[in-house]
């Protein structure tokens, strides 16, 4: 299957609500030539990342909506108007293939629509950028419910965040510092550049120019693996402590876990709890790589009596399942995958994880909240419902200069060429008088 056919089908099945773009590409890569495969992983992240703007310019195009069953012809010509409008693929080439992929796709006839409708937009490109000025989706190429959501919970830095979840995000390394100073990682791999310390995490190493896993030195013995900045403070924040029983609540694929005993090798336990038993199995691949060790547990975490054995813990992380609102730029099928109501959902989840969560803390233990959501309803107004509910929980400053400080702990926003979206608050159990 060639590039065009695949990325089509790939953006369908996100389109059509039948899986992630990871389980898209996962169905289609394996039929395409490993020499195409970072085509149609371009066609189809790019497509996706610029949709809620090439849709409507689309339907301005089209003279009636194609039908259900024709949804991969409708794929295939937004894959082609982003070529047309974000990459340097030169046009002639670019109708041409789409042109042909509609035959591999079995729809022939679509052979003279595509051609009229890619023509047409090179022809009239400037009035009809000039129609969709005022929508502000299509602007923003976010939907309008986050759009809206974006804009009210963060005034003043909506513009840099839709601009950031815009962009491909950087490939960031995890360096286990017990291992190697970064410094000598960084001058023994990268004296000639290409690669940089990340600003707030101290194991941070941020690369100028994505590139295989294969290719990153240190990757295969374990001494580094990927892992976003924001997401590399969580171990940090928690502060486990050697001896320790410690709570990884919402585990997978483990990066977190992975750190948590980077730092701190001698925990008495770790045990590491996920619902879904693919996603542990990525886990165990992944502490398999570090050479670490973890109990992992397969439950819903909320059925603390299906697998608790009744002894407290001292720390517990919860990365609760969130939104991804700030990690688009990595998942940009986010944008047509969340719909509004996701958000009042989740937050009752996160609530209820916190609530289920809590009687497994030690009296002086910590709970570090984490999301990669940028909306305060999965964040702060989670934690405030909580502590409102809670007579022995209080709020411990998160120290870490990332983000902003918002009323019960820190939101990192996603950077224009920097860190992703993340949200951390740390509690306290107390003795309650
Ligand atoms: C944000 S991800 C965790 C990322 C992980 N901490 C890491 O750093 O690699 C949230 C995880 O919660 C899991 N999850 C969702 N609902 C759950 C539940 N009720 N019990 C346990 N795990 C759950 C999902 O399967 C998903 O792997």
């Amino acid at each position: 299957m060639r590039a065009r056919e695949a990325s089509a089908k790939a953006v369908a099945r996100v389109v059509g609500q039948r899986g992630s773009l990871n389980e898209a590409l996962a169905a289609v890569a394996e039929r395409v030539a490993p020499e195409e495969r970072p085509l149609l992983s371009e066609l189809s992240y790019g497509a996706l990342r610029f949709y809620p703007a090439l849709e409507p310019l689309l339907g301005k195009l089209l003279q009636k909506p194609l039908k259900a069953k024709d949804l991969e012809v409708h794929t295939l010509l937004i894959c082609a108007l982003y070529q047309l409008c974000h990459t340097r693929i030169p046009d002639h080439a670019v109708v041409n293939e789409s042109v042909d992929a509609a035959k591999s796709l079995k729809r022939p006839w679509a052979r003279g629509l595509i051609n009229g409708v890619l023509r047409r937009f090179l022809r009239e490109r400037e009035q009809i950028e000039t129609a969709l000025s005022g929508d502000l989706a299509a602007q923003s190429a976010h939907p309008l419910w986050l759009v809206e959501a974006i804009e009210q919970a963060w005034p003043e830095q909506a513009a840099l965040i839709l601009a950031a979840n815009n962009q491909r995000a950087p490939l960031t390394l995890r360096l286990n510092i017990s291992r190697k100073a970064r410094e000598a990682y960084l001058a023994e791999n990268f004296s000639n550049g290409g690669a940089a310390p990340t600003a707030y995490s101290d194991y941070g190493v941020q690369l100028e120019h994505p590139r295989p896993v294969d290719n990153i030195p240190g990757f295969a013995g374990g001494l580094v693996s990927v892992q976003d900045e924001a997401a590399q403070l969580a171990a940090q924040l928690l502060a486990a402590r050697p001896g320790e029983r410690v709570l990884d609540a919402c585990c997978a694929p483990g990066g977190k876990t992975c750190h948590l005993l980077e730092l701190t090798p001698d925990l008495y336990q770790l045990d590491a709890v996920d619902i879904e038993r693919r996603r542990l199995d990525r886990v165990r691949e992944n502490l398999d790589r570090l050479q670490l060790n973890a109990t992992l547990i397969e439950a819903d975490v909320t059925a603390t009596s299906e697998w608790w054995d009744g002894r407290a813990f001292d720390r517990i992380l919860l990365d609760a399942p969130c939104s991804a609102t700030g990690v688009i730029r990595r998942h940009p099928d986010i944008k047509l995958l969340r719909q509004v109501g996701d958000v009042a959902k989740l937050a009752k989840l996160q609530r209820d994880m916190l609530a289920r969560l809590w009687p497994l803390l030690k009296h002086g233990g910590r709970l570090l909240y984490a999301t990669c959501s940028i909306l305060p309803a999965e964040n702060d107004e989670v934690v405030a419902a909580f502590l409102e509910s809670t007579t022995d929980a209080r709020l411990v400053p998160v120290a870490s200069p990332a983000g902003i400080k918002t009323g019960y702990g820190r939101q990192l926003l996603p950077q224009v060429g920097g860190h992703d979206g993340f949200y951390y608050a740390l509690l306290e159990k107390y003795h309650s008088p």
